[in-house]
């Protein structure tokens, strides 16, 4: 990534190619002009050898992560209504009661005095809400930490996958999966599609003793058992499952990179920690709990957390399997090529961001934002229009 930075700062260029391992050529569109050429098209996400998704998907399933084309047409239109803004609302006491818990975890730490690693811990807060608020799962995620099998399951998951990345002799699955790591992943997928499937199968007792849910407010999991498409059939237990599996991963890993960095910035930049505080001082007036109204008048902690994952993009980067060939920028990319969009990059090009690597506040303040979705993907919400909508609710 570094180098890519390089290069494409000094030369301002739009695509910076590379050979990977020697022999793979791979296109890295780091520009807003190179990458909405991507973003607009519907190519697949990339599953054949290397392909990041491929590897996720032992774990994964096809779910909405994954999958591409019409699978992924179908299913998004189905859960489309557990990505709508509102659905958020009632979660409000979920995020008060998580963040007690994690601020309390962190008092142990603050006694000491001495530097900690808070991924750790803002890991487990943000999946302790996932779970409570998608699943209404009610387990003891923040108490007790990595002694949770699921919560050691899912850590250990991410760490060997990450460890595979970097590993390009281990992206052949025959290989990795008679390594003892590959094996260890693979009982651990086992046991993690096991919890899903014990979650689901207690939601369906559920409906079936219970009826379905009328007045209480839907989660997540309501929604998947739920959607029918326009001939009244639904989602497969499988796809479910996937679904269940690709919610848990995506909204708490992402999350957590996300926070732990804004906390890294916010305790490097003490004149924008100042500011943040203040306003929050201001708004809050000693009540500890923040209610749905407090989330919506924030807009100096709002631009922080934005500034921050500009800074440092939770997920860096997402990619594409061309099926025809594509030219962006003059350069005619052949089919079967993989191209790589540089979320990381496109919040650093220079042409965008003259003064990329310094925090200000200003740049996503409404009078001064003069952000575009295409460039700064890491907003969801404001690339919706787009066909390739596949970024979340970040
Ligand atoms: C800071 C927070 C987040 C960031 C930066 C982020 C980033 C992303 C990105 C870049 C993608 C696109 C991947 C691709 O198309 O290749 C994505 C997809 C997705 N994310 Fe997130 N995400 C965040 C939070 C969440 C949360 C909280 C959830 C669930 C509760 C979630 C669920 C999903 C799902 C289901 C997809 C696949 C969507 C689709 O293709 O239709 N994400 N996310």
């Amino acid at each position: 990534m570094t180098i890519i930075k390089e290069v494409a700062s000094k030369e301002r260029s739009k695509v910076v190619c590379y050979w990977f391992m020697f022999f793979f050529p791979e296109f890295n569109v780091v520009h807003p002009d190179s990458a909405k050429i991507l973003m607009k098209s519907s190519e697949p996400k990339s599953i054949g050898f290397g392909g990041a998704y491929g590897m996720m998907k032992s774990w994964l399933g096809d779910g909405l992560l994954i999958s591409s084309g019409k699978k992924w047409e179908r299913n998004r239109r189905l859960i489309t209504p557990a990505f709508h803004f509102g659905i958020l609302k009632p979660y409000v006491d979920i995020y008060n009661s998580s963040t007690d818990k994690f601020l309390n975890n962190l008092k142990e730490f603050a006694a000491t005095n001495k530097p900690v690693d808070v991924f750790p811990l803002v890991s487990l807060e943000t999946l302790d809400t996932i779970l409570r608020c998608a699943f209404s799962y009610e387990g003891k995620i923040q108490t007790e930490g990595l002694k949770h099998p699921y919560v050691a399951a899912v850590s250990r998951l991410a760490h060997l996958l990450a460890e595979r990345w970097l590993q390009p002799w281990l992206y052949w699955d025959t290989l990795y999966y008679i390594t003892p790591k590959g094996r260890e992943y693979r009982k651990l997928c086992q046991y993690v599609h096991d919890f899903s499937e014990g979650v689901i199968r207690e939601r369906q007792q559920t409906f079936l003793t219970d009826g379905p849910p009328s007045n209480r407010h839907l989660d997540f999991l309501d929604i998947l058992l739920t959607a029918k498409d326009d001939k009244g059939v639904g989602l497969s237990f499988d796809d479910i499952r996937a679904e269940v599996d690709t919610f848990l991963f995506e909204g708490h890993d992402t999350t957590a990179s996300a926070i732990s960095w804004a906390i890294y910035h916010l305790g490097k930049h003490q004149k924008e920690q100042d500011i943040v505080y203040s306003e929050l001082s201001e708004l809050l007036n000693n009540n500890k709990q923040v209610s749905w109204e407090n989330l919506q008048t924030m807009p100096k902690l709002t631009a922080f957390i934005k500034e921050s994952m500009r800074m440092i993009a939770p997920v860096p980067g997402v990619n594409r399997q061309l099926t025809s060939p594509m030219t962006i920028d003059n350069v005619t990319i052949p089919a079967g090529l993989v191209v790589d969009m540089g979320i990381y990059m496109l919040h650093h090009h220079p042409d965008v961001w003259p003064e990329h690597d310094v925090i200000k506040l200003k740049i996503f303040t409404r009078r001064h934002c003069r952000a575009t979705p295409i460039q700064f993907p890491t907003i969801r919400s404001r690339i919706k229009k787009l066909h390739w909508s596949t970024l979340c609710n970040g």
